[in-house]
């Protein structure tokens, strides 16, 4: 397969974290796969003074372990990589970096995987080094900003050198294979459309738990937050994707569009919604499949008397005729009981129910069509059927499609599927800045309230499904989360 184009991938941060446990191993994935051009070249930059073979033989001490021992692709990617010592905040280092790029040739693709606060600063260099940036694409990594206005502030530095349509800013849940299987379940079968509105639709869910906790990120993290870290971001772009009118094409611009009328119509958040609400925790110490973990204000890097929340929970509603009234709840925490991602849609119970039902069972009477995205990805649909024997008794049956063992065609890494985007120029799996700032605008009360309030987050023990006050959200609603069913 060689449809895709000649590329250089210049990747800012190259010794960093990020593109050595994600970046570098998508690449290697995609070149192992024979989908990146033979004039394919990977040029990382960053601060440290080295040569090439001492940035090689790093990638292989931090890459190579990621991989099975006999890894066929392996020295021929390293051949494509290259490595070029530069300080971002420094004209000379750009005119080194124009140097190399003068004998490469095909699409340009900047990858900033540094701090947000070197994104204009590089930008601002790149085009004043002479480069020609007129075909580039410039790729950035969350965070995005803190906010409504530092996101501003960063777009319109980008913007002043890339045009809109030169930038692909990443959200890697979108590049999740479940993903956009959900966008398939909604737009590919006739099914489900009758039914995905406020007339069958009692409430839905959306979780992304995480066993993990803060991974040696404390610094990071403890400025930033879930709110931040998820909410933002992941956990809205799934939302729209469940809730947006069906696109008229799979064009960028046509699923954008779609998507921003839905982060457009969320209800704004009043003080009393912040109040009532929203839920924020914060884990203690406690145990994730049986092993002791410390709390969060044990780990390190984070101040002792934090008030940065590791949980979130909160109920959203969607102003217009497909969703008026039906409840979103949206939650994602560090320090789960399971790492798992699942959208639950439950449906209307039925008008009249005729057929008795088995005791204890008042919580499953309505259907469900659980959306399992991570860590198996599969579709469940919850129904009553009857108790086999005598009388006529119900009992909840599931249909079960597993979605992951469907099909024999292997499955993609979200990065390398959108750094293969990226370098072929398609933006669709990409957000778009009026998305990105629509998103933070909703988002902006619950952040100016808990960032100046005096109460600190409700504690959890770690291996818990969050505080108390995550099951009361939705008790008060008179709904329950799937576990608490
Ligand atoms: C990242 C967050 O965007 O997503 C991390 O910064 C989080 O804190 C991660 O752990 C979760 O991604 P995934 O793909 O493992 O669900």
């Amino acid at each position: 397969m060689q449809h895709d184009p000649a590329f250089t991938f210049v990747l800012f941060g190259g010794t960093g974290d990020l593109s050595m446990r994600k970046i570098l191993p998508a690449l290697l994935s995609a070149h192992r796969g024979d989908k990146l051009h033979v004039d394919g070249k990977i040029l990382c930059v960053a601060q440290q003074a080295m040569d090439r073979a001492a940035f090689i033989s790093s990638v292989r001490q931090r890459v190579g372990p990621q991989l099975a021992a006999d890894d066929a692709g392996w020295e021929s990617f390293l051949e494509r990589i290259d490595y070029l010592a530069i300080d971002a905040f420094d004209a000379a280092s750009y005119q080194s970096l124009a140097e190399r790029l003068q004998q490469a040739s095909g699409v340009r693709v900047f990858y900033l995987a540094t701090a947000p606060a070197l994104f204009e600063p590089i930008c601002a260099h790149l085009a004043a080094s002479g480069i020609d940036l007129t075909q580039a694409r410039v790729v950035l990594e969350k965070p995005l900003g803190t906010d409504l206005a530092s996101s501003r502030k960063i777009n319109d530095a980008v913007a002043r050198v890339f045009a809109e349509n030169q930038i692909y800013r990443i959200d890697h849940y979108l590049g999740k294979e479940s993903v956009q299987n959900l966008m398939a379940l909604r737009f590919a079968n006739s099914l489900f459309e009758p039914l995905w509105r406020r007339e069958s639709i009692a409430h839905v869910q959306l979780t992304i738990a995480e066993e993990l906790g803060v991974e040696g990120r404390g610094g990071f993290y403890d400025d930033t937050g879930a709110l931040r870290d998820m909410v933002q971001n992941h956990l809205l772009q799934l939302l729209c994707i469940v809730a947006m009118e069906p696109p008229t094409s799979f064009d960028a611009d046509a699923v954008r569009d779609e998507k921003l009328r839905v982060l457009r119509s969320l209800k704004p958040l009043s003080p009393a919604d912040v109040e009532q609400k929203a839920v924020r925790g914060q884990y203690g110490s406690g145990a994730i499949r049986g092993n002791a973990v410390a709390g969060y204000l044990d780990e390190a890097g984070i101040e002792a008397d934090s008030c940065t929340e590791t949980f979130v929970a909160l109920q959203a509603e969607i102003n217009n005729w497909r969703w008026a009234g039906v409840p979103f709840f949206l939650r994602t925490g560090k320090r789960l009981p399971q790492r798992m991602a699942e959208i639950v849609i439950t449906f209307r119970p039925v008008p009249h129910a005729i057929l008795p039902l088995p005791i204890g069972l008042a919580g499953e009477v309505s259907n469900r069509l659980v959306i399992k995205l991570q860590p198996e990805e599969s579709i469940q649909l919850h129904c009553l059927g009857k108790q086999p024997g005598d009388g006529m008794y119900l009992e909840p049956v599931v249909l079960d499609l597993a979605l992951d063992k469907a099909s024999k065609r292997p499955r993609a890494e979200a990065y390398e599927r959108l750094l293969l985007d990226a370098i072929r120029g398609n933006l669709a799996l990409f957000v778009r800045r009026d998305e990105q700032e629509a998103a933070w605008k909703w988002v902006e009360p619950l952040l100016n309230a808990w960032d100046n309030s005096s109460q600190p987050p409700k504690s959890y023990a770690a291996g818990t499904w969050g505080p108390a006050s995550s099951s009361a959200l939705l008790y008060r609603a008179g709904f329950a989360w799937p576990e608490e069913r």
